[in-house]
């Protein structure tokens, strides 16, 4: 699922230098040795962004990125940053002027690279991916197997992983009906629509759903539990599974949150899951929950790659670790997220998750890679659409 990324630089030791770089981050990478190479295989391989040297032999970098904005379709655009020694300000208005989005100077230093790379990527992929192929449609449920282990922290910083570092189109869904906090989580008003304003409708369509999702600044959507306790009863457990489906059309990811209760509105999101993450940490009590959701759920007759169990604050002492809590459950924890306090507080209180505003720090390294191995996973239902290839 990695994005390709063309290198285009006449010079042995950049492209090594590159190509071991993006590689290491885990990028395709393909090599172009001047702008007419260049060129051809931007058509033929289709990267999702280049690296493009100025001064090439054959046509220089100006022309290559003059000959691909010229070609490109509407509504296609290659993001292509330009590696220049010249630090003349002339240069740059030069290059951008001939196509480029972005611009980095000789020497630079890989990290600044990487950062630019990803946030060309994400500035550039939900138009792709609107356009490009039809939404994976995969619905994933995480389910807190008590109070208070890290689920809603989880749910929201993986699904904005998923869009903006993994370009997926991504609805996160509050399940908490009587006490959803994503409000909280992501610094919005109670004023904003909620799922309540979709089930008190005459009918539930895609339209309606359309206007009451709420936009998040990381680009993912948002469909808001009810702003109070009160109104949580008006959606009943068949309202979830229809709106569910509708949101399966239209995104790759539906991920939604949801609390310890297995009754009936829960059970039916369940059920309409692709894959249920249970999210626990290490102690008796949890222990304990899990052993117990893992037998009713096992009655439920799902798949087994179907509930996949993600161990929060793996790291934090307890007294109890990976091996003893695996022997416990007699069976593997799939994923980790390691335990950082202070990240995960300090963005709860400013209402901006980790994932946006401090991706490269160590929770959200945590998180991402969390994020990959569920991009990588397969649907387990074989509900959703046919798996579409990605366009990074
Ligand atoms: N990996 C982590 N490391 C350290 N602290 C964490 C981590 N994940 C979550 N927390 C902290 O744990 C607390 C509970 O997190 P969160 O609200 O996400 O849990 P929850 O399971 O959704 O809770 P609730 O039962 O209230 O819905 C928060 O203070 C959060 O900052
Ligand atoms: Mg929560």
């Amino acid at each position: 699922m990695a994005a390709k990324i063309l290198v285009v630089d006449d010079d042995p030791n950049v492209q090594r230098l590159l190509t071991y770089t993006l590689k290491q981050e885990g990028y395709e990478v393909v090599v172009a040795a001047d702008g007419a190479e260049g060129f051809r295989l931007w058509g033929a391989e289709q990267p999702a962004l280049l690296l493009l040297d100025v001064m090439l032999p054959k046509l220089d970098g100006y022309q290559v990125a003059g000959k691909i904005r010229a070609e490109e379709g509407a509504g296609s655009h290659v993001p292509i940053i330009m590696l220049t020694a010249e630090r003349e300000v002339e240069q740059k208005v030069r290059g951008l002027r001939a196509g480029a989005d972005d611009y980095l100077i000789k020497p630079f230093h890989p990290a600044e690279l990487l950062a630019r790379i990803k946030s060309l990527l994400a500035r550039f992929a939900p138009r792709e991916l609107l356009v490009g192929r039809p939404p994976l449609g995969r619905i994933v449920a995480f389910y807190g197997a008590k109070g208070g282990v890290g689920t809603t922290t989880i749910a929201i910083n993986a699904a904005i992983a998923l869009h903006r570092e993994l370009g997926r189109k991504v609805c996160l869904v509050d399940g908490n009906l009587q006490f959803g906090d994503h409000r909280v989580f992501l610094d919005l008003g109670l004023d904003r629509k909620s799922i309540v304003d979709v089930v008190t409708a005459p009918t539930i369509d895609l339209d309606l759903i359309k206007q009451v999702l709420v936009k998040h600044d990381s680009g993912i959507d948002l469909l808001l539990a009810p702003p109070n306790p009160e109104t949580a009863e008006l959606v009943t457990q068949d309202h979830m599974p229809l709106v569910l489906d509708q949101l399966r059309g239209l995104y790759d990811y539906t991920l939604i949150d949801i609390d310890k209760r297995l009754d009936e509105v829960n059970l039916h999101i369940l059920d309409a899951a692709d894959t249920m993450f249970v999210v626990m940490t290490a102690d008796l009590s949890c222990l304990k929950n899990v052993r117990l959701v893992l037998e009713t759920i096992g009655h439920l007759g799902y798949e087994k790659q179907k509930v996949q169990l993600v161990l929060n604050r793996s790291n934090a002492f307890t007294g109890i670790n990976v091996k003893n809590a695996e022997n416990a459950l007699k069976r593997q924890i799939d994923h980790q997220v390691v335990n950082e306090y202070r990240g995960a507080i300090s963005a709860l209180n400013s209402g901006a998750p980790f994932m946006f505003t401090k991706a490269d720090s160590i929770l959200g390294r945590s998180l991402l890679e969390f994020a990959r191995a569920l991009d990588r996973a397969t649907p387990a239902t074989g509900k959703a659409p046919q798996l579409a290839p990605a366009t990074r």
